[in-house]
């Protein structure tokens, strides 16, 4: 029987309580379609922190290393500043294991409400560059304490880097309805966009199937908000792919449904899949934390290790639970984590006939 190692970080705040969630209903669906999730509990995170100075062991990235997947809820707490947190764990995970690709489908999800008075059903995917861009290490400096206060961090983008991320956004909107649309800032003001558009345009050209459209990023956002059903694939540099995605989560209901996968798309390297949000700390203990964007995000995980049937099934599932008026206080409900993840695994039990059946 097919088996996988996963290691798991829930992390802080609202990690503790959407991962726990996903994994039982993960289990409940690997049992259905006969995988074997192998959990290696780490508890990386902000007490690890305050404990040892630092968010992983020496060793941490090389323990990652062996798993066939890392599934990650959040990190950050408001007592530790963030630039700790995150370039000492979230943001070495993503450049080790090489996860250019950072993927955030958006979707209208049943029975969920958009925000928008027109809340026609979109579906896009936010294909966010993530290894690069903005978020480089170069050249990060600030001189403070002194008259002239300054900070200054250069963004750094290569044609090798624009490429592969804009080569994996063009084969899936091929493979989709054949929209591209780039998010730039090609008005001369950013000096790395006329690049970022000459690579990626050169690169869809390769594909005639693919129509590509250029957008300004202030534009693309306003156009979000008023026509988000017009857009079938994004593909946005690191900073503003970034943006675009809690945007884009909230128009279909909320950032906390929204989920993602950090990809290594050539597979050398582990992927890392967890909700596009964070640790939430003005909701964390009170147990009523979304758990769609974790669970999403575990299904991805399921498709990328090969088991599409058993991720259709766990994304049935919690689409049939939301269906039937299941939900979280963001998204207008009164039902807490709890709930909705009991409501969840009762529906994978129900559809469960329907899944394997197929499958045979
Ligand atoms: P956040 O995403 O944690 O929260 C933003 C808002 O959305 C909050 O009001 C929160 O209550 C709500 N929200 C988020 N997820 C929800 C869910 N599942 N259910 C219901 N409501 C939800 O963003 P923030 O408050 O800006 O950041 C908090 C901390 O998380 C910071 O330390 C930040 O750096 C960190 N962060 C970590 C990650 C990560 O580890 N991948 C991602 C984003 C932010
Ligand atoms: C995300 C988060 C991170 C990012 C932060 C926490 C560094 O916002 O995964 O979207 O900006 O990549
Ligand atoms: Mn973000």
């Amino acid at each position: 029987a097919a088996a996988a190692d996963i290691a798991v970080i829930a992390g802080d705040g609202i990690g503790l309580e959407v991962v726990p969630a996903a994994i039982s209903c993960l289990d409940r669906v690997a049992s259905v379609h006969g995988l074997t999730l192998r959990w290696n509990h780490l508890d990386w995170g902000s007490d690890y922190f305050r404990a040892h100075g630092r968010m992983l062991p020496v060793d941490g990235l090389e323990t990652l290393a062996k798993h066939d997947a890392i599934f990650l809820g959040a990190v950050g707490v408001p007592d530790i500043p963030d630039v700790e947190t995150l370039w000492g764990l979230l943001i070495p995970i993503r450049r080790t294991f090489d996860q250019y690709v950072n993927l955030r489908p958006v979707k209208t999800l049943p029975g969920v409400r958009s925000p928008l008075a027109d809340d026609r059903p979109v579906d896009l995917v936010i294909v966010r560059e993530n290894t690069e861009g903005e978020y480089s290490e170069v050249g990060g400096r600030s001189h403070r304490g002194q008259p002239h206060e300054l900070a200054v961090q250069e963004a750094l983008f290569t044609r090798p880097g624009i490429t592969r991320v804009a080569r994996y956004a063009t084969a899936l909107a091929a493979s989709r309805r054949g929209g591209l649309t780039s998010a730039t800032k090609s008005n001369g003001i950013v000096h790395t966009m006329p690049f970022w558009d000459e690579v990626v345009r050169s690169v869809v050209l390769e594909s005639p199937d693919v129509e590509l459209r250029s957008e300004l990023i202030d534009a693309l956002a306003a156009s979000l908000v008023l026509r988000p059903w017009d857009y079938d694939v994004i593909v946005a540099s690191n900073l503003f792919g970034d943006i675009l995605s809690d945007l884009a989560g909230a128009v279909t209901g909320s950032i906390g449904s929204a989920p993602s996968a950090n990809l290594n798309p050539e597979r050398v390297h582990p992927s890392m899949f967890e909700p596009v949000h964070g640790s939430a700390p003005d909701i964390a203990g009170q147990g009523v934390a979304n758990p769609v964007g974790q669970l999403w995000s575990g299904a991805l995980m399921l498709s990328h290790l090969g088991h599409a049937r058993a991720a259709a099934h766990l994304i049935a599932a919690f689409e049939a639970a939301l269906a039937d008026g299941v939900r979280t206080r963001d998204l207008g409900g009164t039902d807490g984590t709890a709930d909705v993840t009991r409501a969840v695994l009762e529906r994978i039990d129900r559809l469960a006939e329907s899944y394997v059946t197929e499958e045979a």
